[in-house]
């Protein structure tokens, strides 16, 4: 019989975490896991609490992960909030935070780490090298440490949750990818960790990124080229100047099509940067509105 853990626990290294995962009885539990890098908000939350509803014995894990920052002023002014995490991680009843240190997971020499070599290459692959491998490599090490039944990824990072779906079934690995719908403020911004570097003004700036891709149905055309073409002219006239990437792709394949098919479902991606916060998002494209006559 294992012991039933009601009290939140935290580990902070590989041994503590292996001693409590050996605690859980297996036959009445399953475990969910959220990934994340931290600086928790209500977008993190969703994801957790979907796995409490479930009943699954949840597992947090807080780790910004030096692998997927290509640029070291990014990884510096990546946002962290411990111990207020922490409190809130306890509030929600998570049963297990897992903080590893970077010298247990990285040890000195470190030298193995995961590709997918298709998806990874588009969008924020294009931009951000080996960004993609550093997600993987942490999320695969994550996998084998844990041996999580289920695990929750955002609809946000919506690259990020295709990769990852890919190498689950490359890779056999048993386990089910569970995806939550991105959660938003009151205006529509995607809630984002990275949303507190922005100032007030900026904010306002990034909570018109959303009110614009929303309007995409209202430009009454199919031809994608034509959409993008017409977004980046409206999101230039914001002041959204600085656009990384804007790109049309269906969800299932990350292809881009020359002409909206509405049986097929269609997304938005977009990465840009307001005074150096880098933000993303993307956007399903509902039903285009007819042409008037
Ligand atoms: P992080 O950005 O902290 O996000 C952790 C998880 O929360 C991801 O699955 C992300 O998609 C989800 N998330 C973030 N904002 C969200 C929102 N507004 N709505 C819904 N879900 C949201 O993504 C990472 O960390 C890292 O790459 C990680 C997977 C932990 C690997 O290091």
């Amino acid at each position: 019989m294992g012991i039933y853990i009601v009290q939140t626990v935290i580990a902070r290294n590989f041994k503590s975490l292996s001693h409590t995962l050996k605690n859980i009885d297996l036959k009445k539990n399953k475990i969910g896991l959220v990934p994340t890098m931290g600086c928790l908000h209500d977008g993190h939350l969703e994801l957790i609490k979907k796995s409490k509803k479930l009943n699954y014995f949840t597992i947090v894990t807080i780790f910004i992960n030096p692998l997927q920052f290509n640029n070291k002023a990014d990884l510096k002014s990546y946002p962290s909030k411990e111990k207020t995490d922490i409190i809130l991680l306890k509030k929600n009843k998570v049963n297990l935070i897992f903080i590893p240190n970077i010298a247990e997971v990285y040890p000195k020499n470190y030298s193995t780490y995961l590709y997918e070599s298709s998806f990874s290459k588009i969008l924020c692959g294009k931009h951000r090298k080996n960004h993609f491998s550093g997600v993987t490599t942490i999320v695969l090490k994550l996998f084998l440490l844990i041996k999580p039944n289920f695990v929750f990824f955002g609809e946000k990072d919506f690259q990020q949750l295709v990769i990852i779906s890919k190498i689950v079934k490359d890779l056999n690995l048993d386990l089910k990818i569970i995806k939550v719908p991105t959660v938003r403020d009151e205006y529509g911004l995607a809630l984002s960790s990275r949303n507190n570097l922005l100032s007030k003004k900026n904010l306002l700036l990034a909570r018109k990124l959303y009110q614009s891709l929303k309007k995409v149905e209202e430009y009454k055309t199919k031809d994608v080229k034509h959409i993008i073409n017409k977004l980046k002219t409206s999101l230039k006239k914001l002041g959204i100047t600085n656009i990384e990437y804007l790109e049309i792709r269906e969800s299932i394949n990350l292809k881009t099509p020359r002409y909206i098919d509405e049986k097929k479902e269609t997304r938005v991606f977009v990465a840009v940067n307001i005074n150096k916060v880098r933000l993303i998002d993307n956007y399903v494209i509902k039903k285009i509105s007819p042409r008037k006559v």
